[in-house]
């Protein structure tokens, strides 16, 4: 039967061009995934959209004297062109901006009020008095309290990734004016998570499937205490707060971008013309959801998230959050200001989407941080996409074209050998990559490209041919039927190359319709003229 699998991939700040770091860790795994339940058959929604509020979008408007919003539309309109580009195949990408979403977290807010879960409370918080406001968290800046880094940013330590609270701070400053700030007394609504803590804790623990460092991290914050966590902001930029004496207060970003994978969910369900159908992804027990994010989001997708949807009730918490790690440059983080990474659009100009995706695939940062150089994807691309996999296609659809008028050869049965590898392949990679597994699934579809070129090379068609043509008939058989195996076991990484090749071995129609399982190629169907899959690629064509 069929499985519905939510995947969801986090939203991305509209302040600035992504990096390709961001697509190792979250937008290529996510589509991946997404791509291999697809053709698996399952009922797959994904969704994820561009996240407008917060003051990663403020800080950067007020540096370019424009509106908020201004910035939010360029940068979603720019995302929206690497998705297409890169093929991640959304269901929904939408924004945070929308009247839906603002609906849907209006809701959500006033269902936790109803359940007792928020409560208000007067506190002090952070003011500048040469700016005249107050001061969103990371707008504040200091030294952490937990490990001593001293350029932590209000909500969060970049060092040891700990949520904070800004007037945890030692020796805060502002960062509008560079001053010490005061404190002023402000009135907020509280999220209850110590009341969610045993229920939290309950809910983790079985989840030993998690990736190791998403599930130590969960389990021992959540078992080092919660304290409640204001969920309003003095701020005008964002979701207004649904109570009255709330008018200059939102809705703190986090509480409400997190909900944007349930009000993008409704959103496509809208679309769809079928209101209701976000359901079977969100009520139904056994839909399973994925949450495909970077590591300093994990708090808030094992933590937050499920905390609000427990105190809301009756939809389902995340089955997995399988986290990356970081994609570093030269063995150091991506910084805009400091020139550090390439950028999508970089990376866009110069390069096809496919290679890309195969090279941020290989060094996918799954388990540890893991090191993006231009010249190792480079060697890569040469070496892997193109003399491996690239070259057991291409000569092999050459050679069949040439020899045997660009038809399939008839063979009464595969080799076992070739039929057992393909299998084994098959059962390896179903298995690695429905445990979100995806470098070691990549490592043995190529172990199997390796195996065809092995095949091709000791069977000799070309001497075969001329000796025996039937022998050599079977070889080819042999061959392009791995060549199909892999087309499949390739496609949710390397779509666009799937798809070509699914059509270069005559095939008419899209390669998902043939679902993820190895078929025997029709004897006698006819092969267009080839082209080559991948291009070598010379020298660093980027600077
Ligand atoms: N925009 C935030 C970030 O990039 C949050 C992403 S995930 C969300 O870190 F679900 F919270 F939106
Ligand atoms: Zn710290």
């Amino acid at each position: 039967m069929a499985e519905r699998i939510l995947v969801c991939l986090a939203w991305p700040y509209v302040n600035g061009s992504l990096h390709v770091g961001h697509l190792a860790g979250v937008y290529i795994p996510g589509d991946i995934f997404a791509r291999f339940h697809r053709l698996l058959g399952n009922d797959v929604l994904m969704v994820s959209g561009s996240d407008e509020h917060g003051t990663p979008i403020t800080v950067r408007a007020e540096q370019e004297g424009v509106s908020p919003k201004e910035i939010a539309d360029r940068y979603h309109e720019e995302f929206l062109g690497y998705w297409r580009a890169l093929g991640i195949s959304w269901d929904l990408y939408t924004r945070t901006g929308t009247e839906n979403h603002r609906a849907v977290v209006q809701e959500e807010f006033l269902d936790l009020l109803h359940n007792g879960y928020l409560f208000e409370q007067t506190l002090e918080a952070f003011y500048d008095p040469r700016a005249g406001r107050f001061l969103p968290d990371r707008y504040v800046e200091g030294t952490c309290p937990n490990c001593g880094y001293e350029r932590a940013r209000g909500d969060q330590c970049d060092q040891c990734g700990r949520l904070l609270d800004p007037i945890q701070l030692i020796e805060p400053r502002s960062r509008l004016s560079g001053e010490q700030p005061v404190l002023r007394a402000t009135t907020h609504f509280f999220l209850d998570l110590p009341r969610l803590q045993q229920g939290l804790i309950e809910w983790v623990r079985p989840r030993t499937y998690w990736r190791p460092n998403v599930y130590s991290f969960t389990l021992n914050f959540l078992e080092g205490g919660l304290q409640p966590r204001a969920i309003t902001r003095d701020l005008e930029w964002g979701v207004p707060v649904p109570v009255p004496g709330y008018e200059d207060k939102r809705i703190y970003v986090w509480f409400e971008a997190v909900t944007g994978y349930l009000s993008a969910s409704i959103e496509w369900a809208g679309r769809q013309g079928d209101p209701q159908v976000w359901e079977r992804w969100w009520k139904d027990p056994h839909a399973r959801a994925y949450y495909f994010i970077g590591k300093d989001n994990i708090p808030f997708h094992t933590v937050i998230w499920p905390a609000i949807l427990m105190a809301r009730g009756g939809l389902n918490l995340p089955y997995d959050v399988p986290a990356n790690e970081y994609l570093l440059f030269g063995g150091e983080k991506a910084s805009k200001s400091l020139g550090i990474g390439y950028t999508v659009p970089d990376m866009l100009a110069h390069f096809d989407p496919d290679p890309l995706r195969y090279y941020l695939s290989t060094n996918m940062p799954e388990t540890g941080d893991t090191n993006f150089d231009l010249l190792d994807f480079i060697r890569r691309n040469n070496d892997e996409l193109v003399a491996t996999w690239g070259n057991l296609a291409h000569r092999s659809l050459t050679f069949v074209q040439r020899s045997f008028d660009g038809k399939v050869p008839a063979c009464d049965a595969l080799d076992p050998e070739v039929q057992a590898r393909i299998e084994q392949a098959f059962a390896t990679v179903t298995e690695r990559l429905s445990a979100v597994h995806f470098r070691d699934a990549l490592r043995e579809t190529m172990a199997l490209a390796h195996f065809g070129n092995r095949y091709f090379d000791e069977r000799a068609p070309w001497r075969q041919v001329k000796e025996d043509k039937a022998a050599a008939a079977t070889t080819m058989a042999n061959v392009l039927n791995l060549v199909n195996g892999l087309k499949t076991l390739f496609a949710p990484f390397l779509p666009h190359s799937s798809e070509r090749l699914h059509q270069l071995l005559g095939y008419q129609d899209e390669l998902r319709a043939h679902g993820w399982r190895f078929e025997h190629l029709p004897a006698g169907q006819q092969l267009p003229p080839p082209t080559p899959l991948f291009r070598k690629l010379e020298t660093p064509e980027l600077s």
